[in-house]
């Protein structure tokens, strides 16, 4: 498996010859010049929620490649209506895909679209691919929910937001991590804006201080499971 950070929360995920984009919000972040959204392989697009940083290339992108977009039900539908292909699903629902079995997880967030249009619940995901498992936190505050994620899954990765103001910071991602069974901790959603500004140093150091280990990868780095 192999993950590429694109800046923000966009994630591009291969498994075997599959690829997978989450939440692409590259053409509006102007940290993430350097990727140009025309070269992304996409089979599956995932997406956590209908906030405009998670959604706000999803059309260009999949009206190039004809990815499907996965996502909660008034997601999926509301680009069904556009002409997008779609699979919808919801929370506590998963499904066997061609990559492995995905499923759709509780966030603690909130899920409107640009336009203000209802985007169902918010949420994050559980890839359990061939070989190694991970989960996507999407935006959420820490919940206890993240308890459930490991009684079925044991994780390799969590994904989780760090840059507080929106969503947890590294004090709930440090809880977050016990919660989760899993000391290997990807972060994201951070340094976008002035809200989410974090320390690297600092945080990383947080992290080492509980023996676990925070990954903060630059734009268009990767790394593989
Ligand atoms: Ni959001
Ligand atoms: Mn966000």
């Amino acid at each position: 498996m192999k993950i590429t950070f694109y800046g923000h929360a966009c994630l591009g995920i291969q498994i075997n010859d599959v690829h997978i984009l989450v939440d692409p919000f590259i053409s509006g972040n102007p940290k993430a010049l350097a990727i140009d959204i025309n070269t992304l392989e996409a089979d599956y697009i995932l997406l956590t929620h209908a906030h405009q940083d998670h959604i706000l290339d999803v059309e260009t992108i999949a009206a190039r490649t004809s990815a499907v977009i996965v996502s909660n039900y008034e997601i999926a539908t509301y680009y069904e209506k556009k002409g997008f292909e779609h699979h919808p699903m919801n929370h506590g629902g998963s499904w066997d895909f061609e990559f492995g079995n995905l499923k759709y997880v509780n966030a603690i967030h909130t899920s409107s679209f640009p336009d203000g249009s209802y985007g169902g619940q918010p949420g994050g995901f559980v890839i359990e691919g061939e070989h190694k498992n991970i989960y996507i936190a999407g935006d959420t505050a820490l919940t206890f929910d993240m308890k459930l994620i490991p009684l079925q899954t044991k994780l390799d990765l969590a994904i989780l937001p760090i840059g507080d103001n929106f969503t947890m910071g590294i004090n709930d991602a440090i809880i977050a991590s016990d919660f989760l069974e899993c000391d290997k901790v990807l972060g994201y959603h951070f340094d976008t804006f002035g809200y989410i500004e974090i320390d690297h140093e600092a945080a990383k150091r947080k992290f080492f201080e509980k023996d676990k280990d925070l990954m903060l990868l630059e734009i268009g780095e990767f790394i593989e499971l």
